[in-house]
């Protein structure tokens, strides 16, 4: 029996280890096991930073969590229907659930559930190197349960299912497999290939919002482009969407965007703009309705069309910054930041900028109201002054609120001449 005891003590912060061994130390005190499980484990072993633990009890995980959060800072919510909880501080978090076995009555259908051992857990997983346990019973912390050979497939860098079934009960695993692979700069072991291929055609069985829940991880990767592009060379792409396209261009972009937003992550809808830039509007409608995207996403990718549309008017060689903002006041800002990255016009793209920068934000300082006092009567003639005014501003005509009154004024002076 290997024991990783030393390992967990080193790799998890202080205050988490202390959290973790009282969970050992409450489910021992009921005669039950507890583990840690799953990414955790991988991680720790790869010297990977990971806060989201899971716990796994071989007993009442909605019990060990009450009594582990009770007198300690932190937020618990618990599923009673699912007999999980979350126990959150801060950025970390600990997902207690009890031990299951699971089967799928059919492809791509949620599993049916019963509590089990924790080698019944460990054979319900995804992958070997997903499927390790550690216990943290006070008797035994750190004995490391590996059946599958999760560490010695971590050692050879190899992403292995756990039995033939594996992508068909779930194929939502397909993207796992190859996210895994990518962010770890791992590889697909051979036979775990060979089936990803062979059953990735059951992706139509997914639904939608747990389609669109994998692309978001993916999109939350370090490098998203690159699951794109092996599962376009696997020819699994298509499961996602037939029009997609995993190439050169979208890395580029996915570059761009990156060097953009300085030392943070991209916005994911900025991604998804990019991802979807060259469906046309057929695939575009289509990609919507696969993947059931929220109304604010979903209007960020109907924008792309609209906005292709308004790019040649934004070429245009004379074009003040009022003409400009006019082009752009309907369209998303993500969607206007996606255009940024694609257009190969540096006209088209300093105007983009522009507009992101500083013209979507340029208010008057003068209300209606203030025009009032000013002598302005309410009605036609105020509004095309409101409007005069802020295209004066876009303009960089007038800058400041004296500006607008002085401007307003001279208006008034020459209707009484
Ligand atoms: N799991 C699985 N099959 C799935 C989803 C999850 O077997 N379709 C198991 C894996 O053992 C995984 C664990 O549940 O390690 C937790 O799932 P998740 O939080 O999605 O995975 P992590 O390994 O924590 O992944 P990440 O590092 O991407 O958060």
């Amino acid at each position: 029996m290997i024991n990783i005891g030393k390992n967990i003590e080193a790799y998890l912060p202080p205050e988490i280890l202390a959290l973790v061994k009282a969970a050992g130390g409450i489910a021992a005190s009921k005669g039950q096991r507890a583990y840690l499980v799953g990414g955790v484990v991988r991680d720790l072993f790869l010297k990977r930073r990971n806060l989201d633990l899971d716990l796994v009890v071989e007993g009442d995980a909605l019990a060990l969590a009450r009594q582990l959060a009770k007198g300690r800072d932190g937020k618990l919510v618990t599923h009673p229907r699912f007999g999980t909880a979350t126990f959150k501080q801060g950025a970390f978090s600990l997902d207690l659930v009890t031990a299951r076995s699971e089967t799928y009555a059919e492809p791509g259908a949620l599993p049916t559930v019963k509590p089990g051992s924790i080698q019944d857990d460990l054979f319900r997983r995804d992958f070997s190197i997903n499927a390790m346990a550690a216990s943290i019973d006070p008797a035994r912390f750190g004995d490391l349960i590996d059946p599958y050979g999760g560490k010695s497939d971590l050692d050879r860098h190899l992403i292995r299912v756990l039995h033939q079934r594996s992508f068909k009960d779930d194929p939502t695993r397909v993207w796992r497999a190859l996210r895994y692979e990518q962010r770890l700069d791992f590889r697909l072991e051979f036979d775990t290939t060979t089936q990803l291929r062979r059953d990735s055609a059951m992706m139509v069985r997914v639904s939608g919002d747990r389609l669109r829940h994998e692309l978001e991880r993916i999109l939350e990767e370090d490098y998203p482009e690159k699951v794109f592009y092996r599962a376009e060379r696997l020819g699994v792409l298509r499961h996602l969407h037939l029009a997609l396209e995993g190439n050169g261009w979208l890395g580029e972009r996915f570059d761009m965007a990156r060097e953009a937003s300085g030392s943070a992550k991209p916005d994911i809808n900025l991604y998804l703009a990019l991802l979807a830039w060259r469906l046309d509007d057929e695939a575009l409608k289509s990609f919507i309705e696969r993947l059931k995207f929220g109304r604010e996403a979903a209007r960020a990718l109907r924008d792309i069309p609209r906005l292709k549309q308004a790019l040649h008017a934004l070429a245009a060689a004379e074009l003040m910054p009022s003409g400009v903002y006019h082009i752009l006041e309907h369209h998303r800002p993500e969607t206007i930041q996606a255009a940024v990255l694609v257009t190969d016009s540096a006209l088209v793209r300093q105007r983009l900028e522009l507009y992101l920068s500083s013209l979507r934000f340029v208010v008057l300082s003068l209300s209606g109201n203030d025009l009032k006092k000013m002598g302005v009567a309410q009605g036609k003639k105020m509004g095309t002054m409101l409007r005069a005014l802020k295209e004066a501003r876009l303009n960089g005509e007038v800058t400041t609120r004296e500006d607008e009154r002085k401007l307003v004024r001279r208006w008034l002076n020459r209707g009484k001449r």
